[in-house]
């Protein structure tokens, strides 16, 4: 059996492994930060069939993440290239589950529990969802060229989701159910390193092949591409023809299957470019935040906590009576000054007297006494 090795961040083979990395981690979001029930009102003054859009659009989208979560980056770390990437596949596991789970936290805010029930039961029966579905399943689990699992992969992050993700950012764009939009942008900013990884971690394969097989991965891809569209057109219709948006939501869906090629490394397919895809929902897209709830901090514009370098006094709280070789007198300190003193502390202790916050004999002198 070979040697089992340790992963070493200090000898890095790939420096993508570790900017992504990087850049996912930066990037970590919850759904529960973000206050979807501020949306309640835009929500109620929705139309029904808006409502139904709404609604099974999302079960759509957690379909797709459940794909993602619990068969896709399992598939993927069977052939990765380093153990970086491995790493880096395990954060994305665990943010597909985060983009699954958000949905929930939608529908639970936003729908009742026979309306949740209903779009659970029509995510798991409608056929052309479970197409989407199985396809892409199949490849990760049967197919055994790894590079196809990763062309699945793209198709699903950069092409698949986004007529789902048309409609929420449509009503962003009209300022309407912005703090969903919040989270579908979130999750988007998410899709679309994913994909760029997964596409470049395929480009490194594909390029390791003879030109005839490079052939062959083209075709297989564009006509995986082909039977995926076909399909997806049949779901935008199912979807959106009752508000009349089927066109311009398979424009959108176009115009991702091109970013997907390009990912891949391939040239686009369709003629659209962003000039061509609504407006309004270009506007949505944008990454600049649309909610800084100051408690949260949630939004696009996410912060993390600052980070400073631990100095003696974050140890004091509560620590009165530590310092074993203080006396009691010693141990008296005032508070508001923070400060606690131990043995070899003279320098500290001269100018914590100086301002005031000890009045007790130098412990330093104390300690040399004690050990005569
Ligand atoms: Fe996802
Ligand atoms: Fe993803």
């Amino acid at each position: 059996m070979e040697n089992k090795r340790a992963i070493n961040w200090n000898n890095i083979a790939d420096q993508i492994d570790k900017a992504t990395w990087e850049k996912l981690t930066e990037q970590f979001w919850l759904d529960t930060r973000i206050p979807v029930s501020n949306d309640l009102h835009d929500w109620a003054e929705l139309s029904s069939k808006e409502q139904w859009l709404v609604g099974h659009i999302f079960g759509g989208l957690t379909m797709l993440d459940t794909v993602q979560s619990e068969d896709g980056m399992a598939a993927l770390s069977k052939d990765v290239r380093t153990q970086h990437e491995r790493a880096v596949l395990n954060n994305i596991q665990f943010m597909e589950s985060v983009h699954a789970k958000s949905y929930s936290t939608i529908f639970s805010t936003l729908n009742t529990i026979p309306e949740i029930d209903e779009i659970f039961n029509w995510s798991d029966t409608n056929q052309l969802l479970q197409n989407k579905a199985q396809w892409i399943i199949d490849i990760y689990h049967n197919d055994p060229d790894p590079l196809h699992k990763k062309v699945a992969n793209v198709f699903l992050e950069t092409c698949l989701f986004y007529s789902g993700f048309y409609t929420p950012l449509y009503y962003a764009g009209n300022n309407k159910l912005n703090n969903v939009a919040e989270i579908i942008k979130l999750i988007l900013r998410d899709e679309s390193v994913h994909g760029t990884y997964i596409g470049y971690k395929f480009q490194l394969g594909n390029k390791e092949l003879t030109e005839n097989g490079q052939q062959k991965q083209r075709d297989w891809l564009y006509n995986f591409l082909y039977k995926l569209y076909e399909n997806e057109e049949k779901y935008a219709a199912l979807l959106y023809d009752q508000v009349g948006w089927t066109d311009e939501v398979m424009t959108f869906v176009r115009y991702n299957a091109n970013k997907a090629l390009m990912n891949l490394g391939e040239e686009p397919l369709f003629p659209e470019t962003a000039d061509d895809v609504n407006p309004i929902v270009i506007n949505g897209i944008s990454t600049t935040t649309v909610n800084h709830d100051f408690f949260s901090q949630v939004g696009n514009g996410y912060l993390m906590g600052k980070v400073e370098a631990m100095q003696d006094n974050d140890y004091t709280i509560g620590l009165d009576n530590s310092y074993d070789s203080l006396s009691d007198k010693s141990r008296k300190f005032k508070k508001s000054e923070n400060k606690i003193l131990g043995s070899d502390d003279k320098g500290k202790f001269t100018i914590a007297k100086e301002s005031g916050a000890v009045e007790m004999e130098d412990p330093t002198l104390k300690s040399k006494k004690d050990n005569k």
